[in-house]
């Protein structure tokens, strides 16, 4: 039977990518973005290329359109097989510095109502359709900027790069990640954070090193665990990052 995927915030950067690769390996992928002319135009890039892709208006802080996609999932489909939650913000005024102090409180909930609560709704959503799926795969796109293995360790080269608000919000979304696995630990279900590494996009910038396309392959293998793969874990490339 078609797996059938969902990603989030992709429109652009690694969640355009993200779907390109899934629906590479014949994936039917749900396109998500929240601006509708942004969406349609990157579904029918994605379609020239004989890839099945379907746009479908999803604003991740918006319980209205988490109620809409829900619908049209079970609808069309019965089950969701992979959710990528890859849709967020950096909304703190510098990467470098740190701005714990003074980050205004606005910026933080902001921050938080995409990168977490948003996430968090549309997951809870979702979940319904993913047990009906044989193997659901949810992955979490966060960041080593939310690592408290990286901010203790005053050698890594990220420890002087402390957006609060960003970060905090993908340490949040790392506590999901667990909290979920384990109670999920006795479905198929398996639930993982991945970082996708330094990329070029609008949050990346483009002095990043890594493309897009590189960017994304992290999240797609995590989607294509069989089930033997990890669950609860936070990685990179393969390789286990610290939370
Ligand atoms: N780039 C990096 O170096 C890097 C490093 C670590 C982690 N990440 C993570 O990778 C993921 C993808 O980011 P990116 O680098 O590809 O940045 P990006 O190009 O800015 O993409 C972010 C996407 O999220 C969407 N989005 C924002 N708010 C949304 C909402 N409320 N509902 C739905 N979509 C929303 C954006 O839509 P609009 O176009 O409408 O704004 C955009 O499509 C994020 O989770 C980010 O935190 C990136």
């Amino acid at each position: 039977m078609t797996k059938i995927a969902l990603v989030t915030g992709a429109n652009k950067g690694i969640g355009f990518e993200t779907v390109k690769q899934l629906a590479e390996q014949n994936i039917k992928v749900l396109l998500g973005a929240r601006n509708e002319a942004e969406g349609k135009k990157a579904e029918e890039i994605l379609r020239a290329q004989s890839l099945d892709v379907t746009f479908i208006k999803l604003d991740i802080s918006n319980s209205q359109d988490i109620e809409d996609a829900k619908a049209f999932i079970i609808a069309e489909y019965g089950k969701l097989d992979i959710l990528i939650n890859n849709a967020a913000v950096f909304l703190d005024s510098a990467w470098f510095g740190n701005n714990t102090e003074t980050v205004p409180m606005k910026t933080l909930r902001d921050t938080f109502d995409i990168n977490y609560f948003g996430t968090v709704e549309l997951t809870q959503a979702l979940l319904p359709a993913i047990k009906k799926s044989e193997a659901g795969r949810i992955v979490n796109i966060s960041s080593v900027s939310g690592s408290f293995g990286v901010h203790l360790d005053e050698t890594h080269w990220l420890y002087a790069l402390k957006p609060y608000a960003y970060s905090a919000s993908k340490t949040a979304l790392n506590q999901f990640t667990v909290f979920l696995a384990n109670a999920l630990s006795e479905t198929k279900i398996k639930v993982n954070a991945v970082n996708p590494g330094w990329v070029q996009t609008s949050i990346g910038s483009d002095q990043a090193p890594l493309t897009p396309e590189e960017g994304a392959k992290s999240g797609v293998a995590m989607a294509l665990i069989d089930d033997n793969g990890p669950t609860g874990a936070f990685s990179q490339s393969g390789s286990i990052l610290p939370w």
